[in-house]
């Protein structure tokens, strides 16, 4: 049995998040994780919220609620819409946790003790009538390029321009409107990245089976320009880890805490000592997973992300763990993902564009969402969701090729051999030209899977519904029964068996159906298809089952065009 550790990006706080976030990361892991127990491996599948920083202070200011507070209420939220979608963490952690602040300090302290770290003293914007230092995108002016007069500090939202709040028209707090503003000097801790570049360099170079848009986008980083740029890790802000060398102060580092983006990686460790404590485990439990030194050496560590997080996951996060000189377990495998738009744009969190978590599950159940997404991953290249697609592939894929295809073999079996699987007659020629082929293509979809290949895998599966349904109408069960009702027993009894396959094979996409697939089947065999034959032979004759309700109902157009326009703003 293998040992595979997974995670996927950490979601920020601020928000419910868009099926474009979903697909991004969470989903795709999700389903490697089903994948990997369905094989009978042992997986320890961890996410978490991202609570530090700037997008969490904004968003609770906004909602006009203390930024611990706000967090907790969220991190509620987050976890239940994961729930409702069915993303089977063993753990969803919070990177405000105890364990988090601890292992952040820990390593900082690991590295400054490793001399990588270097004190810089730069100047930043103080506002006096707030009492504090203004991260740039706290300081609003006008755009010294289009005139624009709400542009932020670090970026003009009007033309896009990237800008430094020394170059602001006008400059005021965001936080309080005020324009006393002044520039103080601060100091600020840097990770030495830059002379970690030729370890960071040689361990891409070791990574030969990662996909091209990871390694690509180290590799930029790594050599563009300069090289690779030591990196800010403090910050002058209230909420987050403060800045300490494990338990020890740190002088001049007062009031400071560490940058998101420092202990956010970090959490995915924490994480595993959360889930010991949520759990009754010890800390030997979760560091075998982690610990090179305690058990983590046979482990495989993937991780998923949506393309913006590849840098900090090839460089920063690895040169936090490599640069700590522990036996932290590395990543064995990053698989990263496009962007998908929404009807012709992006999906936007701060303009509420497109269609959120919970706007999905309001409409239709997780696994109607979970199939579309999945099978329109954007893996090669940004990909694109459309109403007139979701429609079309729902009522194709779910609709007429799976859910009609169960439906049809038990309501024959029931009106011509009762509920239960029938007696009698053998498997012949057509029987064993369908198990050949669905050998074939259960081997070429657990290649896929292994391989992350996310559309692939789900073509492949769509491949294994159609066969059964291409049999089935081969077949005609309904004819044979008039001339040899044995046969037909043969033929039914082979559909019905293949129900159950294909709720195994199918459970790492729809989780949920194939849950009602199998209990329609009236089984808990879960195993496996190792060997088609043996498998379309699990429920024998006089098994029973009984006849499940509509799997998957059609989308209407009426229904298309009413969400159509539902979701054609934003949300507020
Ligand atoms: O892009 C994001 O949503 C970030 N919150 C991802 C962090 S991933 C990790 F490093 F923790
Ligand atoms: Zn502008």
């Amino acid at each position: 049995m293998a040992r595979i550790l997974i995670t996927s990006a950490i979601p920020y706080i601020n928000g419910i998040k868009h099926l474009g976030n979903l697909i991004g990361s969470q989903l795709p892991a999700d389903l490697y994780a089903r994948y990997q127990r369905g094989r009978g491996n042992e997986v320890m599948f961890l996410c978490a919220t991202d609570e530090h920083g700037t997008p969490a202070e904004l968003a609770a200011a906004k909602a006009s609620k203390p930024v611990a507070e706000y967090c907790a209420e969220m991190y509620a939220v987050q976890a239940d819409i994961a729930k409702r979608f069915g993303l089977s963490f063993d753990h969803f952690g919070r990177s405000s946790s105890e364990q988090n602040k601890v292992l952040t300090q820990h390593f900082a302290g690991k590295l400054d003790e490793a001399g990588l770290i270097r004190e810089v003293t730069e100047k930043q914007v103080y506002s006096n009538a707030d009492g504090r230092f203004l991260p740039d995108r706290y300081i609003e002016g006008t755009c010294p390029n289009c005139g624009y007069d709400r542009a932020r500090g670090d970026q003009c939202e009007n033309c896009t321009k990237q800008l430094d709040p020394t170059d602001l028209i006008d400059p005021r707090s965001a936080v309080s409107g005020s324009t006393d503003l002044e520039v103080r000097e601060t100091k600020h801790l840097y990770l030495r990245q830059s002379a970690m570049k030729d370890q960071l360099d040689a361990w891409i170079d070791s990574k030969s089976d990662w996909p091209i848009l990871t390694t690509s986008i180290a590799k930029k980083w790594l050599h563009d320009g300069d090289g690779l740029q030591d990196r800010g890790i403090t910050r002058d802000l209230d909420w987050g880890v403060p800045v300490k060398k494990g338990d020890q102060d740190w002088p001049g580092m007062e009031g400071k805490v560490f940058y998101v983006w420092f202990d956010a990686p970090i959490e995915y460790i924490a994480c595993a000592g959360e889930w010991a404590e949520a759990n009754g485990k010890t800390d030997a439990d979760w560091e075998r997973w982690w610990r090179t030194d305690k058990g983590a050496d046979d482990v495989r560590y993937v991780q998923f992300m949506g393309k913006d997080n590849v840098p900090f996951h090839t460089l920063s996060f690895p040169a936090t763990i490599l640069g700590s000189g522990e036996p932290w377990k590395m990543v064995d495998h990053l698989k990263s993902f496009n962007y998908l738009n929404y009807d012709g744009g992006q999906f936007s969190t701060s303009q509420g564009r497109g269609v959120f978590m919970d706007q999905a599950l309001e409409i239709l159940p997780a696994d109607y969402w979970r199939w579309w997404l999945l099978s329109h991953a954007p893996e090669s290249s940004d990909s694109e969701f459309t109403w007139e697609n979701f429609q079309q592939s729902v009522n194709k894929d779910l609709a007429d090729v799976l859910g009609n295809f169960v439906s049809r073999i038990t309501k024959f079996c029931r009106s011509k051999f009762g509920e239960a699987v029938p007696e009698g007659g053998a498997f012949g020629d057509r029987e064993q030209a369908l198990i050949d082929e669905l050998t074939r293509r259960i081997r070429a979809y657990e290649g896929h899977m292994e391989a992350m290949e996310v559309r692939k895998s789900a073509q492949e599966l769509r491949a294994i519904w159609v066969a059964g349904n291409e049999y089935l109408q081969a077949a005609a069960p309904w004819s044979t029964f008039k001339e040899d009702p044995e046969q037909a027993a043969a033929q039914v009894r082979l559909g019905l068996n293949l129900i159950r396959l294909y709720a195994v094979l199918s459970a790492p996409f729809i989780p949920d159906t194939s849950a009602r697939m199998l209990s329609a089947m009236n089984t808990l065999d879960t195993s496996w298809p190792e060997d088609a034959g043996t498998a379309l032979a699990a429920l024998p004759a006089g098994h029973e089952f009984t006849v499940p309700d509509v799997l998957f109902a059609k989308i209407t157009d009426e229904q298309r065009e009413d969400w159509q326009s539902r979701f054609a703003g934003t949300r507020d």
